[in-house]
């Protein structure tokens, strides 16, 4: 049994003050608590400690994560965030792979699953996101494409809790496009993602691996994507900026 997750991405959104705001409304939106669903928030870098300090003043019912971090261990790698220092701070999450990181700073599949170990021994769980381009999707060739990234971002992990990892589907023309995957559009793909980690890491561990649809996802239409065999939940951009929508998404979810 798998339980669901939705989890907010803020991108390169809210400064620090302003994220302790957003922090402060969602804790207030779910003080009713999240039920058997885990919700977790990724602030930027410089967010992190004061979200914590929200969670932990507030015991709000969700946990932190973060966006990138680096998969050495200290060092001379100026500007990057090593895993330690993150669960240092009370991060028990750590986005890793997500195309933006891909496209722009250049992160390969072996970064990923570089990120995806150090993470690991560090008790973190990653979130590692994959997905298509328009090119690929129109080239019919997306079952394909993400079934590549998912072996070699696996490549070589050792799961023994399959709470403690988890994919995220995100179409990247789907990404802050206000174009929606459809529902079975995620299924096609996130089935083929639980094929393969079956392939992987055997049934019984794929079974217990969440997989989460990523793209313009957003109050009105989390809960056809959540009826689908294979989504186990959400991975939110634009919609997580809002306490109250991220807060409807959870309770969607519910
Ligand atoms: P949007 O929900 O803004 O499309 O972003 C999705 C995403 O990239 C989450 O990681």
């Amino acid at each position: 049994m798998r339980n669901r997750m939705i989890a907010g991405n803020w991108k390169m959104n809210k400064s620090y003050s302003e994220g302790v705001v957003l922090a402060q409304g969602l804790a207030r939106e779910l003080e009713g608590g999240t039920g058997d669903v885990d919700v977790v928030v990724c602030p930027p870098t410089v967010d992190l400690k004061g979200v914590a300090t929200v969670i932990e003043q507030e015991s709000a019912p969700f946990s932190l994560g973060a966006q990138n971090a680096y998969f050495e261990e200290s060092g001379a790698y100026t500007g990057e965030t090593a895993p330690s220092m993150l669960t240092d701070i009370g991060a028990t999450y750590c986005i890793i792979g997500h195309s933006e990181r891909r496209g722009y700073f250049g992160e390969t599949d072996e970064d990923i699953n570089k990120k995806a170990k150090a993470l690991m021994a560090h008790g973190i769980v990653p979130i590692s996101c994959c997905g298509e381009s328009l090119e690929v999707r129109e080239a019919g060739k997306h079952v394909e494409f993400v079934v590549d990234q998912i072996r070699k971002d696996t490549e070589g992990l050792v799961i023994d809790d399959p709470s403690k990892y988890v994919v995220a589907y995100e179409p990247i023309w789907a990404i802050g496009t206000g174009k929606t995957a459809t529902a079975d559009d995620a299924q096609e793909v996130c089935g083929a993602i639980r094929k393969t980690l079956a392939e992987v890491f055997g049934q019984e561990v794929a079974d217990g691996i969440r997989v989460l649809y990523g793209g313009s996802a957003k109050p009105e239409n989390v809960a056809g994507f959540l009826e689908k065999e294979d989504v186990d939940g959400a991975l939110v951009g634009g919609a997580s900026l809002k306490a109250d929508s991220f807060a409807a998404m959870v309770k969607a979810a519910m």
